[in-house]
């Protein structure tokens, strides 16, 4: 990863009174880092709305939950369809799984992994973007909109059978999904001139997410995750640092910023052209439309 000098934040005192109010939708806000965003956001008085499958924080005030299986694209549209997109300050997509070693599809015919990590946020950003803060007040800034992966590590992704129907190895489709959401990160920036759109790539943290790699072994994940745990923040400690990036007034002017864990601008990957941009979008949007008409028929 590639510090851009261009973009140097200056130090700012983080005001939490700049958190009260505003509405935000994580989706992938249940579990893991979205889950300790949620929380952050929530006790400094945003109102937060979780997706997810399975509600973690009942009771915990200004946090509500939609529930979804977004391993199916269906489920992704009606989401999409749901949100108050018109009144929305901040959309953060956490959503998240790794391959397993064996793959796995969903009742749509998708590798499981490219579904939930990847095509379930291009299908609800799609169909929220135009929508987004067309209500705010006039003068307030435009909503944002942040995409966790792990972008800027040189993932470009292989085109021509993202749905791993040929060939599978559980890297190569996580793999996939990470260069989609760069990818996605990018081309949002220039399609969607109404909101900002940025990445976010919070490094090692202790989660959930490996379990599925691990082929669920809990006392190999307990280990990695324990050591993991060791050497690196927790969720709630990169939750603390990077909500203050994510009200920043200093990055408006620069939608299509990725930033690492500590909040600093890095450089998109080798190989993200425009020309390679367009043909992956197009190949994933696809694999979408092709989802949802087997249900259909
Ligand atoms: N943790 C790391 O070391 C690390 C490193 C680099 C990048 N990242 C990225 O950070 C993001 C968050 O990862 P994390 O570590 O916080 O993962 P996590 O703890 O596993 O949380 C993932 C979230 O995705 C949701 N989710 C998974 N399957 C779903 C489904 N079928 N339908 C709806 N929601 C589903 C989970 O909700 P439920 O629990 O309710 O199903 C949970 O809220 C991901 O984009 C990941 O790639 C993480």
């Amino acid at each position: 990863m590639k510090k851009d000098p261009s973009l140097q934040l200056s130090a700012s005192r983080f005001n939490p009174s700049e958190v009260a109010g505003k509405k935000v939708a994580i989706i992938g806000g249940t579990g893991g880092i979205g889950r300790a965003l949620a929380r952050e956001m929530a006790t400094h008085g945003a109102h937060v709305t979780v997706v997810g499958q399975t509600f973690r924080d009942a009771g915990v005030p200004n946090i509500e939950f939609v529930q979804a299986d977004l391993s199916l694209m269906h489920e992704a549209r009606r989401v999409a369809s749901s949100l108050p997109a018109e009144t929305l300050d901040l959309v953060i997509f956490t959503t998240g799984i790794f391959a397993a070693r064996k793959r796995q599809e969903t009742l749509e015919g998708l590798e499981r992994d490219m579904a939930v990590s990847f095509l379930s946020r291009q299908v609800i950003l799609q169909g929220i973007a135009h929508r987004l803060g067309v209500q705010l007040s006039k003068g307030h800034r435009k909503s944002r909109v942040f995409i966790m992966g792990y972008p800027g590590t040189g993932q470009a992704g292989t085109l021509g059978d993202l749905n791993s129907e040929s060939a599978y190895s559980a890297m190569s489709a996580h793999m996939n999904t990470v260069a989609g959401n760069e990818m996605l990160v990018l081309d949002s920036a220039q399609r969607y001139p109404n909101i900002n759109t940025y990445g976010l790539n919070p490094g090692l943290i202790k989660t959930d997410i490996r379990i599925n790699l691990l082929g669920g072994n809990k006392f190999l994940f307990a280990l990695l995750e324990g050591l993991i745990g060791v050497f690196t923040p927790t969720a709630e400690t990169y939750a603390r640092r990077i909500v203050p990036l994510m009200l920043n007034s200093q990055i408006n002017g620069f939608t299509g910023t990725l930033f690492n864990n500590k909040g600093q601008a890095i450089h998109p990957s080798a190989g993200l052209t425009g020309a390679h941009i367009r043909a992956f979008l197009t190949e994933s949007r696809t694999l979408v439309e092709r989802a949802v008409d087997s249900q259909v028929a």
